[in-house]
């Protein structure tokens, strides 16, 4: 059984994840599945509850910048970009300090780690009462569409997980973008974009290195984010298929009615979920989606139709 907590049950949530328990919670990106990063048991328990490919090193959670600094070694970009967007929708790819006590199976057996400390303030204060990095990858089955509510997380981890704490529905709606290496790249589009970046650092960012038999970011498994029915992308206006509309026009489901790119991420991964259904009701095989501008945001909303649209398997 898993259990459903609210707010004021956060030292049960906190409890449970000291515990070596698997614990849901709300970050303003998507929901998190949780586990103590410095427990094996406890992030092989992700593995499993998730069925993911065992090659996916973890974002690992801190309730503050300052934690960092005993993990890992922060360059000069990397502390200029944390300073700059923590907490909030980053994470930072950044090598492990020797004696770090974080799991192997965190970072894959890698010498760095992903680091992200979230801004909503129920993670910072579960992750405060914790009192050890979380592990935390988004809180679905691999492969499938990122959670944004508790009711997401039930539908498709209950009873493989101890509890979710439920703190409503996800602001951002995409996960963070990762950063990382030296010279610095962006390894996944997300809630903070390369330009904003890029004014901070006051450089380019290098181009990123990919390899489908080595991912670094979830990017690069080509199906990910999958509803159960096709998407075709880039669909100017609507046919017979059901529609996701971007901007005014007639629609099914809109990600934005106004052509709004923050808010068109922060409806994705629900709408995604309701256009799977609302396709199989009206016996489709696939639905349409409007262009979405690549710019900002855009392009993290481009990355993840782009993997729900990939050929499955
Ligand atoms: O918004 C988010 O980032 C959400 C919330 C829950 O914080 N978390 C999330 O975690 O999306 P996850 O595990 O689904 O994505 C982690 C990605 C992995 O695909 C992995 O490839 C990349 O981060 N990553 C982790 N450690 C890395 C490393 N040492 N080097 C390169 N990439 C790394
Ligand atoms: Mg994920």
């Amino acid at each position: 059984m898993t259990q459903r907590l609210e707010p004021s049950e956060l030292s049960q949530a906190a409890q449970l994840l000291r515990d070596g328990q698997l614990v849901a919670f709300p970050t303003e990106t998507v929901y998190g599945l949780g586990a103590d990063a410095t427990s094996d048991a406890a992030v092989a328990r992700i593995f499993e509850a998730k069925n993911r490919p065992t090659f996916n090193p973890l974002i690992v959670h801190l309730p503050d910048a300052a934690e960092a600094e005993s993990l890992v070694e922060m360059t000069p970009d990397a502390r200029a970009l944390a300073q700059a967007f923590w907490p909030g929708p980053m994470s930072l790819v950044v090598p492990l300090k020797p004696g770090h006590g974080l799991s192997s199976l965190v970072t894959a057996g890698l010498d760095t780690v992903a680091l992200r400390v979230p801004a909503h303030p129920l993670a910072r204060e579960l992750l405060t009462v914790v009192g050890r990095p979380v592990a935390a990858p988004s809180a679905n089955p691999s492969g499938k569409i990122s959670p944004t509510t508790a009711a997401h997380v039930l539908g498709g981890l209950s009873g493989r997980i101890a509890a979710v704490l439920d703190g409503g529905p996800c602001a951002v709606g995409l996960e963070s973008s990762i950063f990382g290496g030296e010279p610095m790249q962006l390894l996944r589009p997300g809630g903070v974009t390369a330009e904003a970046a890029v004014a901070v650092l006051g450089h380019g960012l290098a181009p990123a290195k990919t390899s489908e038999s080595a991912p670094n970011a979830p990017g690069q498994l080509s199906s990910h984010y999958a509803p159960e029915v096709g998407v075709v992308l880039d669909v100017a206006a609507a046919s017979e298929a059901p529609h996701l509309g971007f901007g005014p026009g007639k629609a099914a489901r809109n990600l934005s009615e106004t052509g709004d790119l923050v808010e068109a991420a922060s409806n994705l991964f629900a709408l995604l979920r309701e256009m799977d259904a609302v396709t199989r009701a009206a016996g489709f095989e696939h639905f349409t989606v409007a262009p979405i501008p690549g710019e900002g945001l855009g392009h993290a909303i481009r990355d993840r139709l782009t993997r729900a649209a990939a050929p499955r398997g």
